[in-house]
C-alpha cells in the first residue's frame, strides 16, 4: 500500500468538480486517507511548489493556487502515486490522454484542475505539508 498527496486546485473547486473527482479516484480503487477544504497563504503557496521556485511561472503559479479554495486529500493504493498520475493525466490538458482528469476538467497548463505527488518522497512532504499523522486514517484503523 501506498499513499500519496492530491490537490483539487482552485478552478476544479471553482466549478464544483469536487465530487466528481473523487468518484473518478475511488472508482479506480483509491481510498480517501484525509480530505480537508482549504485556502493557502501566498507563503504556504511558495513553499508547496518550491522545489519550482526558479521556473518562469513560479510566480503566477503560486498566485493562482492562492486565487481561491482548494481540497486536499490523501489517497491509498497500490502504486498510488503512479496510478494517480496516469489517472490525472498529463500536464497540459491538451496532451492528456481521453478519459484522464486533466483531458476531462483541464482549462490550461496552469488551470489543469489537479496535482499529485510525483514521487515518494514529495508524496511524504506534500502529506505533512496539509495533515497531521492523527488525521491519515487508513483503511486498516
Ligand atoms: P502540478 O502537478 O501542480 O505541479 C507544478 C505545476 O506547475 C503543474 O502542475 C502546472 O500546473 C504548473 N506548470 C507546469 N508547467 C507550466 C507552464 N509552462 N506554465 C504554467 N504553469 C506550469
Amino acid at each position: 500500500m501506498e499513499r500519496t498527496l492530491v490537490m483539487i486546485k482552485p478552478d476544479g473547486v471553482e466549478r464544483n468538480f469536487i465530487g466528481k473527482i473523487i468518484s473518478i479516484f475511488e472508482e479506480k480503487g483509491l481510498r480517501v486517507v484525509a480530505l480537508k477544504k482549504l485556502k493557502l497563504s501566498k507563503e504556504q503557496a511558495k513553499t508547496f511548489y518550491i522545489v519550482h521556485k526558479e521556473r518562469p511561472f513560479y510566480e503566477s503559479l503560486t498566485d493562482y493556487i492562492i486565487s481561491g479554495p482548494v481540497v486536499a486529500m490523501v489517497l491509498e493504493g497500490e502504486n498510488a502515486i503512479k496510478k494517480v498520475r496516469e489517472i490525472m493525466g498529463a500536464t497540459d490538458p491538451k496532451e492528456a490522454e481521453e478519459g484522464t482528469i486533466r483531458k476531462l476538467f483541464g482549462v490550461d497548463k496552469e488551470k489543469n484542475t489537479v496535482h499529485g505527488s510525483d514521487s515518494p518522497e514529495s508524496a511524504k512532504k506534500e502529506i505533512y505539508f496539509f495533515f497531521s499523522e492523527y488525521e491519515l486514517i487508513g483503511a486498516e484503523k
